[in-house]
């Protein structure tokens, strides 16, 4: 029997994601929205692309949990975008109301599924589901790491016009401004970086990878990122789905690796048909370690502000 993704928000991320599942032809998708008819709409419009891209996928869209239940992974990308006046907070709360509703409803009716978190404020979001769901850890991981390292690697290769398959980085820690590029470890077909760019040149690219979310913002005047966001999710999907043991950085709830515990932070995982199959610990040399600790408190101030 094929597998079933699930995929809760139909907007930009989760509609393009849908799609790229379906490209897949690996398991059968499942599109939740509250819109009436909006993801029942996209959904037959994606079928209808089977037979000219040649995929079977059986693509649902639909305003019912219902039509959810028995799903082996559920990817949540449901949430409110900041409109203008809202604070930090704000949006932080709003967000936390929507993915506790989703995420009581999912678990509702597939209460074996390994949960993918996408909604911002990431890290902190995929706190609310690991609560709300009573899951595992090893069952609700947030995407970041994915997105972040792929951005770091897009604009290492384009510096050095090198294919982005050559290049091999990680970066870690919390979603945000304090996430933790470790150029250290970045290597272009196993040469390390430092021996091919000057620090200082490596030290913008940081800096724009850093800023990768909001310069797309920017320039798109209204919206963000979702064309890379979801290929991340779906190296994620893959790994799960076909149980490849990829190693890659995800947001996972931490109990005691890198010293931090109780708390959701980018860290190299496995992934596998269980869904995290093993956190990799990294030997950290003593600025990096303080950076992740510093992203970590980041991410711990937003958790305060949740209640949880
Ligand atoms: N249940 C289900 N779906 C909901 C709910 C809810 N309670 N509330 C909102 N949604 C839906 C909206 O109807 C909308 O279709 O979530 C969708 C969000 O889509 P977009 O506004 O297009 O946002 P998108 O760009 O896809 O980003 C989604 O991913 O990367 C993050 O920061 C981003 O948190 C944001 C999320």
């Amino acid at each position: 029997m094929r597998s079933k993704i699930t995929v809760v928000g139909a907007g930009f991320v989760g509609s393009t994601l849908v799609q790229r599942i379906a490209e897949r032809d690996y398991a059968d998708v499942v599109m939740f929205d509250i819109v009436p008819n909006m993801p029942q709409g996209k959904a037959l419009d994606m079928l209808q692309a089977g037979p000219v891209l040649g995929y079977d996928t059986l693509i649902t869209g639909t305003n019912d949990y219902a039509d959810t239940a028995d799903s082996d992974v559920v990817v949540i990308t449901s949430g409110f975008p900041r409109k203008p006046g809202m604070s930090r907070d704000d949006l932080l709360k709003k967000n936390q109301e929507i993915v506790t509703q989703v995420t009581e409803q999912v678990v509702k009716y597939s209460p074996n599924a390994i949960l993918i978190m996408v909604t911002n404020p990431l890290d902190a979001m995929a706190q609310v589901a690991l609560k709300v769901s009573g899951f595992p850890r090893e069952r609700v991981i947030g995407m970041a790491g994915v997105l972040d390292t792929a951005r770091f690697r897009t604009f290492i290769a384009q510096e050095l016009g090198a294919s982005v398959r050559d290049v091999q980085a990680y970066v870690l820690g919390g979603h945000g401004d304090t996430m933790v590029p470790l150029s250290r470890l970045c290597t272009v077909a196993g040469v390390p970086i430092a021996e091919l760019l000057p620090a200082e040149r490596i030290e913008q690219i940081v800096q724009r990878t850093r800023d990768g979310g909001a310069e797309i913002v920017k320039l798109l005047g209204n919206g963000s990122a979702y064309f890379a966001p979801s290929a991340s999710v779906l190296q994620m999907l893959d790994s799960i789905i076909l149980d490849k043991k990829m190693i890659m950085p995800c947001a996972i709830y931490l109990q005691g690796e890198y010293g931090l515990n109780n708390l959701f932070v980018g860290v190299p995982a496995k992934l596998g048909a269980k869904g995290l199959e093993q956190v990799i610990e990294v030997e950290l040399q003593e600025q990096e370690k303080a950076q992740l600790q510093k992203s970590a408190d980041a991410v711990k101030e937003l958790v305060n502000v949740l209640g949880l």
